[in-house]
């Protein structure tokens, strides 16, 4: 199967995009044919700073290798080295309604939030994400739930192009994970863990150890002192739980039966200590990493060649369904 999937640049990874989604893609890379973009030319519908944006960008990169990736099992590129997306992207812009792009509820929240730059870039976001699966022709698209909607729009894309113009496109199907994937907020754990509300609310990949023992000790747990999974009336310890389950591959009952009779507070140590194990291998593979440059540069070109001739083939049938002349 060919399997897509794309991360924007900006932002560091936390343990909930780790267990939330890159956890996924390290395991579908032994098994799939997959491609993965950090998605640049999408990070630019926000105004980024010139000389921050291409540092940024190449610290993903660097961070889903540590994370797992490897250039060997799987094609990391950058979306912005394959020209086709855009060209694509186009296309797709001419058979798509306005009044659907409206509709996303990614546009709504972001251009409510964002007042001062309702950019057309943030309108037509989805149709970029459509030319992004489309041009590889992937089966298979590993996304959270948010991003359903724009998957069914791709969908819809596809459907439409190939009506209009002969079967050319596959339609994808979105890979979505369970809920017990979901980590949220360690202040407001009703919230998704999230990098945007505050440094004390989630735990970097790449976090140091003491920084972690203080965010865990820190951690918002709930009234009562039983450590039972209980999402709704416990909302903190139950993340405690589901978080320490991932992290130790155990279900959450056998989690709940070691805590028996202990405190929140024991839960918080143990589970810091936990994760500083877990997540040592991360920071090391990261500090590596940032001295290779030439490494990075090589990843990247094999990564986009690789990239660039799925996508050229696509495109070429495309300009050729659509009678756009060749030289
Ligand atoms: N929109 C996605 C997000 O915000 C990122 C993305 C861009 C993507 N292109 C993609 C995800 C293609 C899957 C496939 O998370």
């Amino acid at each position: 199967m060919r399997v897509l999937s794309g991360i924007q640049p900006t932002g560091q990874l936390h343990i909930g995009n780790y267990l939330g989604a890159i956890q996924q893609w390290v395991d579908l890379q032994t098994k799939h044919d997959c491609f993965f973009a950090v998605v640049d030319l999408h990070a630019l519908t926000v105004q980024q700073d010139p000389k921050e944006f291409g540092r940024a960008t190449m610290e993903k990169v660097i961070e889903l290798i540590s994370a797992g990736l490897d250039p060997e099992k799987c094609t990391i590129f950058l979306q912005s080295h394959v020209k086709e997306h855009a060209e694509l992207a186009w296309i797709f812009n001419t058979i798509t309604p306005v009044s659907e792009l409206e509709r996303m509820t990614q546009y709504k929240d972001k251009s409510k939030k964002n007042k001062e730059n309702i950019n057309a870039g943030l309108l037509t976001y989805p149709i970029l994400q459509a030319a992004d699966i489309l041009l590889y022709q992937a089966q298979g698209v590993p996304i959270g739930k948010d991003q359903i909607q724009h998957l069914e729009l791709t969908r819809t894309i596809a459907r439409k192009f190939n009506n209009l113009y002969g079967n050319t496109f596959v339609e994808p199907e979105a890979l979505v994970l369970p809920e017990g994937a979901k980590i949220m907020s360690l202040v407001e754990p009703k919230k998704k863990m999230s990098k945007s509300d505050g440094a004390a609310s989630y735990v970097s990949l790449f976090e140091e150890p003491e920084s972690i023992r203080k965010k865990f000790m820190r951690a918002t747990t709930d009234a009562g002192k039983e450590i039972t999974y209980n999402p709704a009336k416990k909302p903190g310890v139950s993340n405690l739980l589901v978080m320490y389950s991932l992290f130790a591959e155990q279900s959450i009952k056998d989690t709940e039966k070691q805590f028996q009779g202990k405190g929140y507070a024991a839960l918080k140590k143990e589970e810091a200590e936990l994760l500083i194990d877990k997540l040592e291998p991360f920071r090391k593979k990261k500090k590596e990493l940032q001295s290779r440059d030439l490494y990075l540069k090589e990843v990247l070109k094999r990564g986009a060649e690789k990239a660039h001739s799925v996508a050229s083939q696509t495109m070429e049938a495309v300009r050729s369904k659509l009678g756009l002349l060749s030289l």
